[in-house]
């Protein structure tokens, strides 16, 4: 059985690496990795933290790109990559805009497409941008459902998709999460904030770049100064619109540290390090229930409400006086950081790839 694995940033990677060692373990199946590049360095940390080595890098990343050119860019180049493999089926993950366009350049080849983590939904089309319409449209065309939580799949049996092409494996994210911990990890910025409340911060999403970000920035500016105890550690995406606002706002404060992005090891390790997170990522809302770590998540939705309900998660959006009073109240209420951070994982196991894989050899063992 042959089966293209075709991601292209940091996420995607980071949860479909430990679908790809699981593929890995089978001699029946050929498993072929294809980058689209949509990322580049924040990619490549990923590949060299799990030992993957791509058989394709369509290395589309440029620094301006937009949704045109990662679309058409990716759409152009895969082409003849699925005409040489003539791959059994397509894997694609979550909401990019590379895993839209791989799953409908499967659509468009007639070769079926596995999507991992379907079924996550706010039902806000531009929000997140363009996030919730890449991961409507993926499950459109897609043949295989592996959807993370009961709640996703219960988004997909509500759009009439087919109850058994729908797989609740869990999120692979958490399979990762077993791998990275490590209570004894330190380094010269965990031993920095070692005796202050350090928050975690990352802030990368399309819809938040402009005034959100600048009042998110402004709020930590002001619970900075009015704590000494409080530290922050800020991995800045690589994205130049984001550095060049980060540098303005954060310039001169203090008791800030505004790194490189980190290895996932590193980031994993420095959130069970943290004395809460404040992202606006996906995949951190998921990591967060396993650490026992409160998120403030600075978005206006989110598409996982399982963390929202187990307490683990707040959506307090991105307004700096909100931002402000919701950090604050985290830092001085003793009772609501105990109740945030004693949520259950929502997430899974730790064994959702062995799952989808195990999906995969029975359909292909059937269909032979
Ligand atoms: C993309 C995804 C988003 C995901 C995020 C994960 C889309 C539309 N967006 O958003 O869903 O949450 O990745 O991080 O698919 N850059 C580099 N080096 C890198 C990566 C990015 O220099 O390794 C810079 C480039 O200048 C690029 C810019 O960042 O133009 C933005 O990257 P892009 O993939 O377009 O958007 P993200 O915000 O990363
Ligand atoms: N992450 C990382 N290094 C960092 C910041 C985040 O490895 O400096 C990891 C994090 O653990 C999570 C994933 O990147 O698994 C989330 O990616 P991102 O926030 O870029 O995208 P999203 O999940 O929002 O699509």
């Amino acid at each position: 059985m042959k089966i293209i694995s075709i991601f292209g940033t940091r996420p995607e990677a980071i949860k479909m690496g430990p679908v790809i060692k699981e593929l890995e373990k089978y001699d029946i199946v050929e498993s072929v990795i294809c980058l689209t590049g949509q990322h580049r360095e924040m990619l490549q940390q990923v590949l060299e933290a799990f030992h993957i080595t791509p058989d394709y890098n369509l290395d589309i990343m440029k620094e301006k790109q937009d949704l045109f050119s990662i679309t058409i860019d990716i759409l152009e180049r895969l082409k003849s990559v699925l005409e040489k493999e003539c791959p059994d089926i397509i894997l694609v993950h979550g909401d990019t805009t590379t895993s839209f366009v791989a799953g409908l350049a499967g659509f468009y080849m007639k070769i079926p497409v596995g999507h991992v983590e379907a079924g996550l939904r706010t039902y806000n089309i531009c929000s997140p941008y363009p996030e919730e319409f890449n991961r409507q449209a993926i499950d459109i065309f897609s043949d295989f459902y592996f959807a993370p939580t009961q709640e996703a799949k219960r988004n997909l049996i509500q759009e009439g998709k087919i109850e058994k092409n729908i797989y609740v494996t869990g999120n692979t994210v958490i399979d990762a999460l077993k791998n990275t911990i490590d209570e004894k990890y330190i380094d010269e910025n965990l031993e920095w904030s070692r005796n202050s409340k350090m928050i975690l911060l990352t802030m990368h999403r399309r819809e938040n770049l402009g005034m959100p970000m600048r009042n998110v920035f402004k709020a930590c500016r002001r619970i900075l100064k009015e704590n000494r105890e409080v530290k922050i550690i800020f991995p800045v995406h690589k994205n130049p619109a984001i550095r060049r606002m980060v540098l303005e706002e954060f310039g001169k404060t203090e008791n800030i540290r505004l790194i490189e992005p980190l290895d996932v090891v590193a980031f994993h390790n420095y959130m069970n390090k943290a004395y809460f997170v404040m992202t606006d990522s996906g995949g951190v809302q998921e990591e967060a229930p396993s650490l026992e770590k409160p998120v403030l998540v600075l978005r206006d939705t989110t598409e996982r409400p399982e963390g929202v309900k187990a307490g683990v998660l707040k959506v307090i959006g991105t307004q700096e006086d909100r931002v402000y009073m919701e950090a604050k109240r985290l830092l001085e209420d003793k009772g609501e950081y105990e109740r945030m951070s004693k949520a259950n994982n929502p997430y899974g196991d730790g064994n959702a790839a062995k799952r989808i894989v195990d999906v995969l050899l029975e359909w292909y063992g059937g269909n032979k």
